[in-house]
């Protein structure tokens, strides 16, 4: 207990260490104007080829978020699941980069991808958080998310660290200087406090903490976020939980809404994406399914949702970010509710050696 500094799990200080490890993750890898990216470990590679990701669990959350970064920098960007690449089916050669993303950095199934990456000539890189892991001594480039030790089985410091990481390295390659970003990147640990410091998410879990099922919905770089928030909220809780675009609940999912599955929906950011996604909000509304939407913008869902988890207008790449913390504790605190023994979920391993 001692190294839970006083948190009921270590699951929850983690989530608390959040803005410690953005911190250390930017710490001397941007210039001193905010104005570029400076990743030492990087700075040998010129690649303006394909970029491959191959990830698990929550790490492949991550790696999908690095994808959408590097496609809106101008790059080519591909997710795998780790466990489904196969370099014989998948056009990888000299040519590629491929990023293994893991915060163990010894998952079988991504050192496995990571080995045929490198068999089929690719350049390889490493984002993890372990030094010397066997993921970073596989890989010719290495670079470290510096999140500290993450003793939870599910991952949540290092999810966020990854997503910076990841963002950090989409810069660098795409060769952009992104000013706003960056500075969005600075303020992003006082962002995330403002959301851990809000006292309003233990009761909306306190809520919903009964439901049948969750389901999560979000468009574009939320996607990869609802996911995630599922994943959280099923590794915990041991509750159903989904997570889509929110464009494919019309397409099957809305059949499984009753009044006793929240659906949690990510809108933040304004604009056409927002607005579709309140669409989407009305038609669970119209099937009496409780609607907890997380939002920059209060008045933008009054109306359409029984409740609402705030957080604080950021860059639109990193609203995301904030939504996920949101999330995080939302699982946090329904499995909390439902007595469950958060750091070591049933059935689950921290690092999984077997593929
Ligand atoms: C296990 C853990 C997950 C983790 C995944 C990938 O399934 O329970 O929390 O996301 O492995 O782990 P890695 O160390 O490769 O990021």
């Amino acid at each position: 207990d001692a190294g839970k500094s006083g948190y009921g799990h270590y699951m929850l200080k983690e989530i608390n260490e959040q803005p410690q490890a953005i911190r250390q993750c930017l710490q001397g890898r941007t210039s001193e104007h905010q104005q570029s990216v400076l990743l030492e470990e990087l700075a040998d590679l010129d690649h303006d080829g394909l970029v491959q990701l191959v990830a698990c669990g929550t790490s492949y959350h991550a790696a999908m978020y690095g994808e959408q970064l590097l496609q809106e920098r101008g790059m080519q960007a591909q997710s795998f699941f780790a466990s489904e690449y196969d370099a014989d089916r998948i056009a990888v050669d000299n040519e590629t980069l491929v990023i293994g993303v893991t915060q163990s950095g010894e998952t079988a199934d991504t050192l496995s991808a990571l080995r045929e990456a490198n068999r089929a000539g690719a350049a390889t890189l490493a984002v993890t958080n372990v030094v010397g892991s066997s993921a970073a001594r596989e890989c010719e480039y290495v670079v470290y998310i510096r999140a500290g030790p993450e003793i939870s089985v599910a991952a949540t410091k290092s999810f966020v660290s990854q997503q910076i990481t990841l963002a950090l390295i989409a810069s660098t390659l795409a060769d952009v200087s992104l000013p706003r970003f960056l500075r969005a990147l600075q303020r992003l640990p006082d962002h995330i406090q403002r959301v851990l410091d809000r006292t309003t998410t233990p009761a909306v879990a306190s809520e919903i903490a009964d439901s049948e099922a969750y389901f999560f919905i979000g468009r574009g770089t939320h996607v990869p976020v609802a996911l995630e928030g599922a994943l959280k909220m099923k590794e915990i809780t041991y509750k159903h939980a989904e997570g889509f675009p929110s464009g494919e609940l019309k397409h099957g999912p809305l059949a499984l809404l009753t009044p006793n599955t929240p659906v949690i929906a990510l809108v933040t950011n304004g604009g056409e994406t927002a607005t579709k996604t309140i669409g989407n909000v009305n038609e669970v509304a119209a099937r009496d399914a409780p609607v907890i939407a997380v939002t920059d913008a209060r008045e933008s869902v009054e109306g359409v949702s029984d409740t609402v988890l705030e957080v604080p207008r950021t860059h639109p790449w990193l609203a995301p970010v904030l939504a996920n913390v949101q999330l995080q504790l939302l699982s946090y605190w329904v499995a909390t509710r439902l007595g469950r023994p958060i750091d070591k979920p049933r059935h689950l391993a921290k690092t999984v050696t077997v593929e």
